[in-house]
């Protein structure tokens, strides 16, 4: 039980750091909070600071996931635990304690969980995600799409419930995030992957 409580405070603690904002003040382009769509994930750094810092970005929140899950997993918590410790670090990336509780809208992270929960969920979460982005060119478009089939997916693949309904959880979270995306997608304004910057913030 202490072994729980201590690895769901490191998840969160892990999901907390918010790698957009560090690989802005490590590689010297703007606060990703501050200009374009305003939020620190990979999407908004590729805008700012180009595609090697947006690919980091994407690395490290993708691990934020990996590390705490699989932490978990190898502790043999228990099956509940784990997908406690998957929303936690979610939860961490979404509202961080090192940045005042405004963080980012999750879809790296969740991955990162996801593929920890059951890596065919994992790559067919990847895959949606891809298909819709060379269809649409839309990064929020892939995401909500492929978030909300991911505990779908993860059910298909026969994963423990607690991992599709703590994922069910993280998706709401992620359409939730997703709001101003989802109007400028209604509103015809939203900006497509590639394009320099989105209106500023
Ligand atoms: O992963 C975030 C992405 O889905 C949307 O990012 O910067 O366009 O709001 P952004």
């Amino acid at each position: 039980m202490l072994i729980d409580i201590l690895i769901l405070i490191m998840a969160y603690l892990l999901g907390s750091f918010n790698s957009a904002v560090v690989i802005s003040h490590v590689m010297g382009f703007t606060d990703p909070r501050t200009q374009g769509s305003g939020n620190p994930g990979a999407t908004n750094v590729l805008r700012l600071g180009g595609t090697k810092a947006a690919i980091v970005t994407l690395l490290l929140d993708i691990s934020k996931g990996v590390i705490a899950v699989g932490v978990a997993l190898l502790l043999n918590l228990s099956t509940v635990s784990i997908a406690l410790v998957g929303f936690t670090v979610f939860i961490g990336h979404l509202f961080p304690l090192f940045f005042h509780f405004k963080g980012g809208k999750g879809v790296a992270t969740a991955f990162g969980v996801i593929v920890m929960f059951n890596s065919l969920a994992g790559l067919t979460t990847l895959a949606t995600w891809l298909l819709v982005a060379v269809i649409s060119r839309y990064s929020s478009l892939s995401a909500l799409i492929a978030g909300t089939l991911a505990p779908l997916y993860l059910y298909l693949w026969h994963a423990p419930v607690a991992y599709w309904a703590t994922d069910i959880l993280i998706s709401l979270l992620l359409i939730w995030r997703h709001r101003s995306n989802i109007h400028k997608l209604l509103n015809g304004q939203e900006s497509k992957i590639g394009a320099k910057k989105s209106a500023d913030v």
